[in-house]
C-alpha cells in the first residue's frame, strides 16, 4: 500500500468508525454488529502503527487509549471554573429570583428575564477545548484556577466528539460538562470485581477493594495512568456551558441547542422558564423521577438564560451570581437498630457497628450503618430497639442521623461501650484530645496483628498479592506471625501440610515475599503502618532522611522541623523508633534483605509557595521530572502553558522557542538551571 493509498483508509475508516460511533452514543442505534465495529477500529489501528506519522490526535483510535501519563501537568484554566453557590429550600430560590431581579432592574435590563432549569449531574466537572473543530486539551476541575491535564484519558470518552464536523462550529471554544460513570456501568463493574474476588480468595490473594459509588468510580477513572484502562470504564460527558470570546449566541438555550447540533451529548431533561414559581415546579417534578436516570443527580441548576443578563449580574468571587443549585435532601428511611458490634482495626481504634433491621434506601437494601465512635452514640443518646433515621450521602455506608423517640419502646437498653478490647480483653484506653478508644495491645490483640499484615501487603506499600487477608489470617492461627519480620520466615513445607495450599500457592507466596525485598524504601517505611504515617507522608520523610538509620537516629525536634510533618507525626514516628521490639523487628528485616535506604532527595520547603513555572528544555543536574519534583517540594507549582499569570520559565537547553518568545512578551521572568539552583540556595538562606 502507498502511502497515499494508505491515508485514504485511514480517512474511509475514521469516517465510518465516526458516523457508527455516533449513532450508537448519541442515538442508541446499533447499525452493526459489535464485532464488525471492532474489526473496523483494530483494520485502522493496525494502520497508524504501520504508517505513524498518518496517525491524528482526532483519530478514532484514541477511544482506546494506549498512553500512560506519568504525572499529569497541571493547567491554568483560560476561564476559572467556579463553583455554584446551593440551597436546600425554596424559599432561597424564591430570594435567589429576588436578587437576579433587582440586579438586573438597577441596570435597566430586567426584561425577557428567563431561567434555564437543569438536572445537576454527580460527577466530575471536566474543561475541554476544542481549537479549529478539534479537541485539543482536556483539565479537571482542580482548585478552580488550575487543574490536571487529561487530554489522552478523555479522548477515549465515546460521547465525546474528536473532531466537529459542522460549517458553525467557532475556531476556538472549551465546553464545560461533567464526566460520569452510568450507574448500570458501575454495579457491572463492581459485579467484575466480585467475581475476580471470589477467584482472589480461593488463590488467597489479597481481594480488590470495590468501588464505592459512581462518582469515585468516575473520578478515579479519569486520573489513571493508562488511557487503554480507561477507556474500559464506560465513561461518559454530559455538557453543559460554553466559553468562548464572540460566540454567536445570545442565550445559554442557543448554546446548548448549538452543543446538540455539533455531535456533544446534552441531556435532554431542561426547561426553561420565567417564573421562579415555574422552576420550583419542575424541580419537586424531578425529585423522584432523577432516579430513574442513568447517572446521579443531586439537585437542579437555575441559570439565568440571557448571555447579556448573566454578564450584568457578574460574579462574585466563588460563583456566579446569574445561577444557583438547589440540592435535593439526602435520601433516607427509618428503621430499628438491633444490636450493636464493636470492631477493632489495625490501629486498635474501636469503631461501633450498627445492626438494622433490613431497609430499602436510595435502590440498595441496607443492613449495617456505622456510628464512628462512643460520643457519636452518646450524642444520640442510642439505645437497642430505638427507631432511627439512616442516611445516605455519596458514601457507601449509610449513617444514622436521628432517632425517633416517640416510637421508642418501653423496655430499651443503653448501649455500654465495651470498657475491655472484644478481641482481646485488655482494658481500652482513650486518649486526651482523640474521640475513640483504643486497645493498646498492638502486639497481640489478633485483628491488630493480623490487620497490620495485611497493610504490610498492600499495593502502595510491599505489594504482595499473594498474601491476601484469609492466608494471613490462616497462617496468624498456626501461630506462624506474630509481626512483618516472620513472613520472611514463613515455611514453605510447613504451608503446604495446611489444606488448600498446593505447590504453586506456596510458590507463589514466596516469590512475592522475595520480590518485595526489592521495594523501595519508601514503601517499606508506609508498609511499617507507624501511626498518622500515610502514603505521602512516609513518602517526604524517605526523601527527607533518605534511609531508616537516619530516621532511627534523629531528634522528635529535627523530624517536627521537616516542611509538611506536624507534631503528632514527629511523636508517633519518634516513640515508634524508641521502642525496643520496633528496633528488633527493623533490624531482622534489614536482615532479610529488604531496602533501608533509598535516594535522599532536595529537601523540601515552602520558599517557592506561590510561585508557578513552566519548564521547558533539557537540564544537567536534573531530568526534566525531577526538577519539576524539586519545585513542587518546595511548594511550587508547575504549569504547562506560557500566560502572564506565569511567574518563572525555567528555560534549559533547546527549550522551545515559542515559549521563549511568549515568556519574553509577557514578561515572564526566565531562568536557567543555575539561575534556578541560585534561587533555592538564596531563599533558603
Ligand atoms: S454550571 C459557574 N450545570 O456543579 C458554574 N454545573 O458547584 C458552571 N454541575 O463544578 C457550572 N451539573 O461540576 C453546571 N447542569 C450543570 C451541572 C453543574 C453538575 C457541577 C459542576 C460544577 C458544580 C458547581
Amino acid at each position: 500500500m502507498t502511502l497515499q493509498e494508505a491515508e485514504k483508509t485511514i480517512q474511509e475508516l475514521s469516517q465510518k468508525i465516526n458516523y457508527y460511533n455516533e449513532r450508537y452514543y448519541l442515538h442508541h442505534e446499533s447499525l452493526i454488529s459489535d464485532y464488525e465495529f471492532d474489526k473496523m477500529l483494530q483494520d485502522l489501528i493496525l494502520l497508524e502503527n504501520q504508517y505513524p506519522t498518518l496517525k491524528k490526535t482526532d483519530s478514532p483510535s484514541q477511544r482506546v487509549g494506549g498512553g500512560i501519563t506519568k504525572n499529569f501537568d497541571t493547567v491554568v484554566h483560560r476561564y476559572p471554573m467556579l463553583s455554584l453557590s446551593n440551597t436546600y429550600n425554596e424559599e432561597e430560590l424564591t430570594q435567589f429570583g429576588e436578587r437576579v431581579e433587582k440586579g438586573l432592574r438597577d441596570v435597566n435590563d430586567l426584561e425577557n428575564l428567563e431561567y434555564i432549569c437543569e438536572l445537576k449531574f454527580d460527577g466530575v466537572a471536566i474543561s475541554i477545548l476544542y481549537e479549529n473543530g478539534i479537541l485539543t486539551r482536556a483539565v479537571t476541575r482542580g482548585d478552580g484556577v488550575q487543574g490536571d491535564e487529561v487530554t489522552a484519558n478523555v479522548r477515549t470518552i465515546r460521547n465525546l466528539p474528536l473532531r466537529l464536523e459542522a460549517a458553525d462550529v467557532p475556531p476556538i471554544f472549551e465546553v464545560r460538562g461533567e464526566i460520569f460513570m452510568p450507574k448500570e456501568q458501575f454495579e457491572q463493574l463492581n459485579l467484575e470485581i466480585e467475581e475476580e474476588n471470589k477467584i482472589r480468595t480461593q488463590k488467597g490473594i489479597a481481594a480488590l477493594r470495590l468501588l464505592a459509588n459512581p462518582r469515585n468510580a468516575a473520578s478515579g477513572a479519569i486520573k489513571m495512568q493508562d488511557s487503554a484502562q480507561v477507556a474500559k470504564r464506560g465513561l461518559r460527558c454530559y455538557v453543559y456551558e460554553i466559553y468562548g470570546e464572540k460566540l454567536p449566541f445570545v442565550s445559554h438555550e442557543q448554546g446548548l441547542k448549538a452543543l446538540e447540533s455539533w455531535k456533544f451529548e446534552v441531556s435532554p431533561h431542561w426547561k426553561k422558564v420565567q417564573k421562579m414559581e415555574e422552576a420550583i415546579a419542575f424541580i419537586q417534578s424531578w425529585e423522584q423521577k432523577r432516579f430513574s436516570l442513568p447517572l446521579d443527580t443531586d439537585g437542579m441548576v437555575v441559570k439565568v438564560n440571557l448571555l447579556a443578563q448573566r454578564e450584568s449580574l457578574g460574579l462574585t468571587a466563588k460563583s456566579p451570581r446569574w445561577a444557583i443549585a438547589y440540592k435535593y435532601k439526602p435520601q433516607n428511611a427509618l428503621t430499628i437498630l438491633q444490636s450493636v458490634d464493636f470492631q477493632v482495626g489495625r490501629t486498635g481504634a474501636v469503631t461501633p457497628v450498627a445492626n438494622l433491621k433490613p431497609v430499602k434506601l436510595a435502590g440498595t437494601t441496607v443492613k449495617r450503618a456505622t456510628l464512628h465512635n462512643a460520643d457519636e452514640i452518646q450524642r444520640l443518646d442510642l439505645h437497642i430497639g430505638d427507631s432511627v433515621w439512616i442516611e445516605k450521602s455519596g458514601e457507601i455506608i449509610p449513617k444514622i442521623t436521628g432517632i425517633d423517640k416517640s416510637r421508642r419502646p418501653l423496655a430499651v437498653q443503653p448501649i455500654a461501650f465495651p470498657t475491655l478490647c472484644p478481641e482481646c480483653n485488655t482494658t481500652l484506653v482513650k486518649e486526651i484530645d482523640q474521640v475513640a478508644f483504643y486497645c493498646p495491645n498492638e502486639t497481640a490483640c489478633p485483628p491488630q496483628v493480623c490487620g497490620k499484615i495485611v497493610h504490610f501487603t498492600h499495593r502502595k506499600a510491599m505489594n504482595i498479592e499473594s498474601l491476601g487477608e484469609k492466608t494471613i489470617q490462616a497462617f496468624y492461627a498456626q501461630g506462624w506471625l506474630q509481626n512483618v519480620a516472620d513472613l520472611y520466615d514463613l515455611d514453605p513445607e510447613k504451608i503446604l501440610t495446611l489444606p488448600n495450599f498446593k505447590e504453586k500457592s506456596v510458590q507463589n507466596i514466596i516469590e512475592g515475599l522475595e520480590k518485595s525485598k526489592q521495594q523501595p524504601f519508601k514503601n517499606l517505611l508506609f508498609a511499617l503502618g507507624i501511626r498518622y504515617i500515610g502514603k505521602t507522608t512516609a513518602d517526604i520523610l524517605a526523601d527527607y532522611f533518605g534511609s531508616m538509620q537516619k530516621i532511627e537516629q534523629a531528634s522528635k525536634e529535627e523530624i517536627a522541623s521537616i516542611y509538611g510533618i506536624g507534631e503528632k507525626v514527629a511523636e508517633s514516628l519518634y516513640d515508634f523508633f524508641q521502642n525496643a521490639e520496633n528496633q528488633r523487628l527493623i533490624s531482622r528485616l534489614a536482615q532479610a534483605g529488604l531496602q533501608m535506604a533509598g535516594q535522599q532527595k532536595v529537601l523540601s520547603s515552602d520558599i517557592l509557595a506561590g510561585k508557578s513555572f513552566v519548564v521547558s528544555g533539557t537540564f544537567t543536574q536534573y531530568d526534566r521530572e525531577e526538577i519539576k519534583e524539586v519545585i513542587k517540594n518546595n511548594g511550587g507549582k508547575v504549569v504547562s502553558g506560557v500566560s502572564a499569570k506565569v511567574d518563572f520559565l525555567l528555560a534549559g537547553d533547546k527549550a522551545g522557542d515559542s515559549k521563549l518568545k511568549k515568556a519574553q512578551e509577557l514578561k515572564v521572568t526566565i531562568l536557567s538551571e543555575t539561575d534556578f539552583i541560585a534561587l533555592l540556595n538564596a531563599t533558603e538562606a
